[in-house]
Order: C-alpha cells, then structure tokens, then sequence
C-alpha cells in the first residue's frame, strides 16, 4: 500500500505530521512518500502542482492531503495559486465523490453557535459531486459583451453543466451510503430556476427506482441552507453538486462548532482516495504549534477505511480520538473557557497527537 503524503501550506505540515505518527503507530506496513503541493511547491519550483507531485499522486492508493493557500500567494495568476493543486488532484484522478461529514461530538455540543439541543448527536454525511458543475465547465472566460444588458462592455462568463453519467455515478453512491445509514437521501438543487438542477433532479429520480429501500426527499439550495440552521437533526445524507456542495459543507461544518474534528474523503471509481481535513490552511496560525491535528488524523482513519481496507484500523483510531476527547484534551479551537468541566486541559497540536497514539 502506498500513501502519498502532501502536507501543503499554513498548519498543513504540522497537522499531517500527527497523522503520519499515528499512521506509523499501526501495526501495518504502508510505504509513504511526501511531496511539495500548493505555495510551498510555488515557491520551490513554479508551480503549486508539479509533475512529481502528481505523478506521485497517481501512482498511490491514496492521498493524505493538509491543506494549501496562503494570503502571498493571492495575487497570482489563477493558473498558479495553491488552490489550483487541490483542483488539478481532483481532476486529474478522477475525485468525483466527495464524502464530508458534519459530526457533533458529545463533549463539543457547546461549541456549536446553535442551541445544544438542537446539534446535541448530529450526524450529517455531505456527498458532493466534486469533478463537474461550474467548477469545471468549459466555456469559461473573460470576453466583450455580445449582448445582455450591456452589450461592447467587458464581461466574464463560466458554464454550470452536468452530463447524466455524472449525476448517475454520484446518485449511485448517495443511495449506497444511505443504505448503510438511515435510509433516506435529501437531494439537494435549483430545479425552480436552473435546467442543469432540473436535469439533476430528473436524474436522481430515476436512480431511485433502483433503491426502493431508501426514501428520496428533493429540496431548493435555498431552502436547505435554511433547514441545515432551523432542524439540521432531520437531515442525514444530502447529496448536491459541486458548488452548492461547497458552499453547504461549510454551513454544515460550523454547525458541528469544531471545523478542526472534520476529516473528508474524495474518492474516485477504483476507490483510490484523497483525504484531508475540510478546514484551510490557517495561515493565521501556522508555525505556532497550536492546531488541531484530530481532523487530519481522522482522515487518515476514513482512508484506511475507504481506499485501504483496513475498517478495523480506522475504528481503532476514531475510538482513539474519542477517548483523547472524553480525557478532556482540547486544543484552543475546541477549548472554551467555562464550558468545561474539571479535568479539561488545552494542549498543542504534538500533545494532542501524542495522545492519540497513546490511546491507540
Ligand atoms: C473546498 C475548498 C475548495 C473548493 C477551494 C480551496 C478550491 O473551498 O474544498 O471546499 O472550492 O472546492
Ligand atoms: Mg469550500
């Protein structure tokens, strides 16, 4: 088993540092390899992407990914910012399901900005299509105004787009994950405004006849921004494309009030995987020792489990994170001063790992 080992920018490197400890604490053998992604490999050789890396990439099971960006970098050109690397991964593999779940831990149900009894043991699964939609659909650009309502001005354009194989493939995997949870699957679209998510809803409908055994709910963006703040326990899979997926997991993330617990896996058709923590690369605190490591840490488990085979070495690891929790480590992003009780202490990002390992 091969793993590539991209830690990125920002608190990549010291979250995937914790990762790879607990990784080497398994008794398994994987053959790792770390390579340059994002402005750190901007700035060592050009660009955030570079052959190596990919190359790298591709010849693995799986990814184990930190995060990139860095406000240096904002200023260049489109083709050569940090986040172009995590968009070139999940084209040039294939990434196509993107699994983000929004778990509220028992002991940080206070940390949500929601009322506790409202995220007290939720339990969302995110699948977004991550490989179409306006992200990647062609024609894209800047151009003179034909016509609309200024026709000779300046204008920029892209194209939002899905073919039906690519809302099939992501239908098949929503209703497969929820066969294995609560049975039902809220699909999420613009169907009243958009023929690409009228298409999308024609699209899962018809998949659906192939799973008489999980009941299909279709909901408007708008109104599922709405319900994930109002009732967000009602929901359990909500599958949607590529930029509402985008803008949804990160309301869905905050519910859980500990973006930093969040891990992700973004899988293509042969299950090999990329893995990362659904935060950014916080350049604000980087270098300081002081992120939460868990999220990348359970995304190492979630690779275990979905490109590795290894179900019982990610369930050792969640159980470890756990028990670290319920022992009262927190680092500063989950620590609030009050909201604990005794024996609750804040710890850096080495000492939270450490304590996984030693939990495992
Ligand atoms: C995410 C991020 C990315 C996205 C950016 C960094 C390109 O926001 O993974 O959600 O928009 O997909
Ligand atoms: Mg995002």
């Amino acid at each position: 088993m091969k793993i590539a080992i991209l830690p990125g920018d920002g608190i990549g490197t010291e979250i995937i540092a914790e990762a790879v400890k607990v990784l080497k604490s398994l008794d398994l053998k994987f053959e790792m390899e770390t390579a340059d992604v994002g402005g750190a490999a901007y700035a060592a050789s050009g660009h955030p992407l570079p052959e190596a890396t990919l190359n790298l990439a591709k010849a693995s099971d799986a990814v184990l990914f930190g995060a990139v960006g860095d406000y240096k970098y904002d200023n260049l050109e489109r083709a050569l910012r940090p986040e172009q690397a995590i968009l070139g991964l999940r084209k040039a593999l294939g990434l196509f399901a993107n699994f983000r779940p929004a778990i509220c831990y028992e002991q940080l149900t206070h940390a949500s900005s929601l009322k506790p009894e409202l995220v007290a043991g939720l339990d969302i699964l995110i699948i977004r299509e991550l490989t179409g939609d306006i992200y990647f659909g062609q024609p894209r650009g800047r151009r003179t105004a034909a016509d609309g309502h200024f026709p000779g001005s300046d204008e920029a354009f892209d194209t939002m787009r899905y073919s039906r194989p690519e809302i099939e493939r992501i239908a098949h995997v929503a209703f497969q994950a929820a066969q294995k949870r609560s049975k039902r699957v809220l699909s999420v679209d613009k169907a009243n405004v958009l023929e690409t998510f009228q298409f999308w809803r024609d699209v899962v409908t018809d998949v659906h006849k192939e799973y008489p055994d999980v009941a299909l709910e279709h909901m408007y963006v708008d109104n599922a921004a709405m319900q994930l703040v109002k009732a967000p326990k009602n929901i359990d899979v909500l599958v949607t494309g590529n930029m509402f997926g985008d803008i949804l997991s990160d309301e869905a993330a905050m519910l859980t009030g500990s973006i930093g617990m969040l891990p992700s896996a973004s899988l293509n058709s042969k299950k090999q995987g990329l893995y990362e923590p659904s935060h950014g690369s916080a350049p604000d605190i980087a270098g300081k020792g002081i992120a939460n490591p868990l999220a990348t840490i359970l995304s190492a488990a979630m690779m275990l489990r979905y490109s590795l085979e290894q179900p019982e070495a990610a369930a050792r690891i969640e159980n470890a994170v756990k028990k670290v929790l319920a022992s009262g480590l927190r680092t500063s992003d989950i620590y609030s001063e009050g909201a604990h009780s005794a024996g609750t202490r804040k710890v850096g990002t080495a000492e939270m790992g450490d304590a996984v390992v030693a939990a495992l």
